[in-house]
């Protein structure tokens, strides 16, 4: 006993430095300039072959487009008073961009076999946010702004627009000219186990702690049916529903949930209030992909869970931390296959 109270303290004391590390070092920005955990420069760079390397710095835009950060914010705040669903949308959009490939906007191009054309990406929604910020910043400095910054910068403020966290974004990124339909299978779909869910972020980059935080993006926003479909009858061929799930939640989503198109709130209690009750819910087998119920019982994350859903500030200053690192995975390549596209549907 006395061992594991031990245990559990010198856990905490471990995890409290670590996050006072990041936030301190985020102060410093970048983080972890770049993460190069897809792509090995060595197995890419030749003679005859320029390799972009991107400096993400928050100064990036100060002489060349000196407003972007104004218009990125004020475009936020005016379609988030259109529909404010919108900001859960946008949040993932980045999350789906920079997983595949890194934070290069492939997800935005538009066309056929691309990865925004891909099931997987089906439900994604929010681009012609993006395109309306995009042409402003066309229209106040041509040619300067990538659309995966625009991107990034826009989940930070569709966070804020929620009241949720705050951090200074890293720019410089620039828009990749290769996007495939096949590659948007990287990015996990909610039916996946912790290893998978692990080994899928570790590939990123991203830590376990990643992992917990940015899943409290699941805070906000909602799912289709067809992401838990299997969870509410015969789960994994036992002729039973997901006996992680709540008995009389469970019964209400089988109502709601005739259809497969239908739509259902990620958090059951406040679905549209960035707090920490997503963490809450898991320990009461109310999370609603089985991905996310899953880190609650899964020793290699329930530890951070337990913390997360009694500290919120400790939640808000990691999910800042942990938007960063998310946004600073950028895949080195060469020069010739990346640009700041004039329009983010579209490869110059
Ligand atoms: C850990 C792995 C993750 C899995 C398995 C996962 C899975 C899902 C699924 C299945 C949905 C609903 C899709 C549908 O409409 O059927 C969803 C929605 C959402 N995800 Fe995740 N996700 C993960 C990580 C993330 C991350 C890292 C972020 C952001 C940083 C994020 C942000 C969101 C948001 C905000 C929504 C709601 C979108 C909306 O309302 O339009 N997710 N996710």
């Amino acid at each position: 006993m006395k061992k594991l109270c031990f245990a559990s303290i010198l856990f905490i004391v471990q995890f409290e430095l670590l996050l006072s590390f990041a936030s301190v070092a985020n102060a410093l920005i970048p983080l972890k300039p770049v993460v190069l955990g897809l792509v090995k420069p060595k197995t890419i760079v030749s003679k005859t072959t320029t390799i972009w390397l991107p400096r993400l710095s928050t100064s990036y835009y100060l002489k060349t487009c000196p407003v972007v950060e104004q218009v990125i914010q004020e475009k936020m705040a005016y379609w988030f008073h259109q529909d404010n669903s919108l900001a859960a949308s946008i949040i993932r959009l980045h999350f789906h961009d920079c997983a595949v490939r890194g934070c290069d906007a492939s997800i935005l191009l538009n066309h056929k076999g691309s990865e925004r054309r891909a099931h997987a990406s089906r439900t994604l929604r929010g681009f012609q946010v993006i395109d309306d910020i995009k042409a402003e910043l066309e229209r106040r400095c041509p040619r300067k702004v990538s659309c995966a910054d625009i991107l990034t910068a826009a989940a930070r403020d569709a966070t804020k627009l929620l009241n949720g966290s705050f951090w200074e974004v890293p720019f410089g990124r620039k828009d990749g000219r290769i996007s495939l339909s096949k590659e948007a299978d990287m990015v996990p779909q909610g039916r996946e186990n912790i290893t998978t869910l692990i080994h899928s972020f570790d590939s990123l980059g991203l830590s376990i702690l990643d992992l917990v935080t940015l899943s409290g993006s699941h805070t906000i926003g909602r799912s289709t049916c067809y992401s838990i479909q299997h969870r509410l009858a015969n789960y994994q061929g036992t002729g039973k529903p997901d006996p992680t799930l709540d008995a009389k939640y469970l019964k209400n989503l089988t109502r709601s949930c005739k259809w497969s198109s239908n739509y259902v709130n990620l958090d059951v209690t406040t679905p549209k209030t960035f707090d920490i009750e997503y963490y809450s819910n898991l320990g009461k087998k109310k999370g609603l992909l089985s991905t996310d119920q899953a880190l609650y019982s899964d020793p290699r994350t329930s530890p951070f869970i337990s913390v997360m859903a009694t500290q919120p500030d400790l939640f808000f200053n990691q999910f800042a931390v942990s938007m960063v690192n998310l946004g600073n995975i950028v895949v080195p390549g060469p020069s010739s296959e990346t640009e700041v596209r004039l329009n983010c549907n579209y490869a110059n």
